[in-house]
């Protein structure tokens, strides 16, 4: 599995550290920056990871801030991307389980890296149920083409 990662200032530690670990479960991991814990903001990194998982670059990202929900907030904007702000492992699991999401947003100021390991093995260990869920993801995904007006 390729799993696109990048993170800004406030989640550069846990993202360093992040990446050495998928590595080290054998995942394949694109480092979409930022290189150093210099001030950066958070969309111009969120897109990366976005647009790798809209491509088909990449089968999921993964994106860190302080909160992570200014990288959920700018992610959700790409076309075909259903990224997920989790803070613990249970909604990690249904987040996969019941909205396919494919980019997870995670915090690297308010959870622990052991915290965030975890959840993010869930993220990525756990498969779509379908079913049921399809269609509504399907109606998240029809959103897509939405704009003001329409
Ligand atoms: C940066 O200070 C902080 O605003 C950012 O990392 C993130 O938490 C935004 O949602």
């Amino acid at each position: 599995m390729i799993v696109s990662i990048a993170s800004d200032h406030a989640g550069f530690e846990q993202k360093q550290q992040l990446v050495e670990s998928l590595k080290d479960e054998g995942y394949q991991v694109v480092d979409q920056g930022p290189q150093s814990d210099d001030r950066v903001d958070y969309p111009d990194f969120a897109v990366l990871v976005a647009m790798d998982v809209a491509s088909g670059r990449a089968d999921r990202g993964v994106l860190v801030c302080g909160t992570g929900v200014g990288m959920a907030l700018a992610a959700d904007k790409v076309a075909g991307v259903r990224a997920a702000n989790i803070i613990n492992e249970q909604f990690a699991e249904l987040c996969r389980q019941h909205n396919n999401a494919n980019v997870i947003t995670l915090s690297g100021r308010f959870v622990s890296f052991e915290e965030n390991k975890r959840i993010l093995s869930a993220f990525l260990t756990t498969e779509f149920e379908g079913g049921r869920h399809a269609d509504r993801v399907a109606k998240i995904d029809a959103l897509d083409s939405r704009g003001a007006g329409k």
